[in-house]
């Protein structure tokens, strides 16, 4: 960051003396003013809660511009990303800065099918939940405990220990998902095969059955691999900013991802796209498209407590630029699929027709959002309602350790530890 011509001066309507704040820039977006002195200068802290307006940190790893509706993973748009490029290019990008050349290409890729398989004591471990657990309860559990296997890697001040320990986390998260999802059914885990792409991989490890031949379907192994790309870094969300925290008092890496394994859980983050397919299911069951109109005045009506799921995001405020891929990808999917009938679809896009028309949706600049079509990709390809927030957390994996990386070889890094406005009773003695 580079100190900028710019300062702020804080002024107080008690006399008090006016303090100088300096400012920084980045490379694009809005600057940041500098409080870390605040507190030592004035005896005050700032009050931010939801950190409306605080950077928590220096980055070069994600961009957004909420107004333009542009996201950058190191300065590559994710249109570009998309198109081109597949998860594993676009992991080692986020890791490194640059997308590899064809060779470096080739060894990440085998470097990271090299690490999909787990310890066999895991299946012990898993065997230790009820069979009708949520697979993100599953899930935080089984990525806490790769913390036990580790040992030789857990240095978190050796680069080298970082580097392995991402490629491990990348390389074995689809390999925990699959068994999570076949102990649900089960069914018997069925390990990964190098000779598979990434992507293909997990889909065979999540469909395949010891009894038969799988056979990868190349277009929604597409899919796949691009849900996973929008999905694997969206700069300082909740479950990446958990990351961060987590990790920086020193623990292993895989503690601190178990962590925004169970932030991204929670329904106002990683949960919305299993809502957003409930809505639509809910929405056919009970009139289907004929219903829209009546759907949107109960949206439009503040008192119904109903909203437009997949709708609507506190960044984007034009249009996310994942939803158009997602969009673009549902079409693909489906066709391959043979389901260009699928009435999910047809009512999702006459939602998006409508809403976009109507002024209440104009005037408060509510889009679609990267999960309204991604529960109708998903559910396509036979991924359970349950599975999704699991399979944002494998492709999200990529973007927490690259975080935690970055965060720990930032030499302004500290322990976080927020201040807060006390309210409780003042010092008083028990009676
Ligand atoms: N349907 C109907 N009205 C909405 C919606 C919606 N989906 N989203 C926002 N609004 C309205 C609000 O009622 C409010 O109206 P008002 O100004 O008349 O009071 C206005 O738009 C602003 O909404 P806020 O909730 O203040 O906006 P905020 O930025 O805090 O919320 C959020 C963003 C949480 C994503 C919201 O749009 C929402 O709840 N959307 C539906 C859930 C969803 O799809 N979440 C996924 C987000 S993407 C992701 O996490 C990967």
């Amino acid at each position: 960051m580079q100190l900028s011509d710019k300062k702020v001066t804080l002024s107080f309507s008690d006399g008090s003396e006016p303090v100088e704040l300096p400012v920084y820039s980045g490379s694009i977006g809005p600057d940041v003013i500098d409080i870390r002195k605040l507190y030592g200068s004035t005896g005050m802290f700032t009050y931010d809660p939801g950190f409306l307006a605080t950077a928590s940190c220096e980055s070069s790893i994600t961009y957004i511009d909420g107004d333009k509706g542009e996201l950058l993973y190191r300065g590559y748009p994710i249109e570009q990303l998309a198109q081109k490029c597949n998860f594993l290019q676009v992991c080692y990008l986020l890791l490194n800065g640059d997308l590899p050349d064809a060779k470096q290409k080739e060894e990440f890729e085998s470097l990271i099918t090299r690490h999909t398989m787990v310890n066999e004591q895991m299946q012990t471990f898993l065997s230790g939940f009820r069979p009708d657990a949520h697979p993100m309860a599953v899930l935080t559990g089984l990525v806490g405990a790769l913390s036990a296997f580790y040992h030789d890697s857990t240095d978190i001040n050796n680069p080298e220990h970082r580097h392995i320990s991402a490629v491990r986390l990348i390389a074995k998260m689809p390999t925990l998902v699959a068994m999570a999802y076949k102990y649900s059914l089960g069914q018997p885990t069925i390990y990964p095969l190098n000779s598979l792409s990434y992507t293909g991989n997990f889909l065979r490890m999540m469909f395949a059955t010891p009894t038969e031949e799988y056979e990868v379907n190349n277009v929604v192994e597409r899919a796949l691999d691009r849900i996973f790309i929008l999905h694997a870094d969206h700069e300082q969300n909740a479950s990446t900013s958990t990351v961060r925290l987590c990790g920086s008092s020193g623990t292993n890496p895989f503690a601190a991802i178990a962590a925004g394994v169970g932030c991204l859980w929670g329904p106002a983050h990683g949960g919305a796209n299993e809502a957003a397919l409930q809505m639509l299911e809910n929405l056919q069951a009970n009139g289907g498209i004929e219903n829209i109109g009546k759907f949107i005045a109960q949206v439009k009506d503040k008192t119904s407590g109903v909203r437009l799921m997949g709708f609507g995001h506190r960044v984007y405020k034009n249009y996310d630029p994942r939803a158009k891929l997602m969009q673009e990808t549902c079409k693909e999917v489906l066709e391959a699929l043979g389901l260009e009938d699928d009435p999910l679809f047809k009512l999702a896009m006459e939602l998006e027709r409508i809403a976009l028309e109507d002024e209440y949706f104009v005037e408060r600049r509510l889009y679609p959002n990267v999960d309204f079509y991604s529960g109708i990709v998903q559910r396509a390809i036979g991924i359970p309602t349950t599975l999704f927030t699991a399979i944002f957390a494998l492709a999200r994996t990529v973007g927490w350790i690259a975080q935690w990386d970055e965060m720990l070889s930032d030499s302004n890094h500290k322990i976080g530890r927020p201040r807060q406005l006390y309210t409780g009773s003042p010092a008083r003695n028990v009676p």
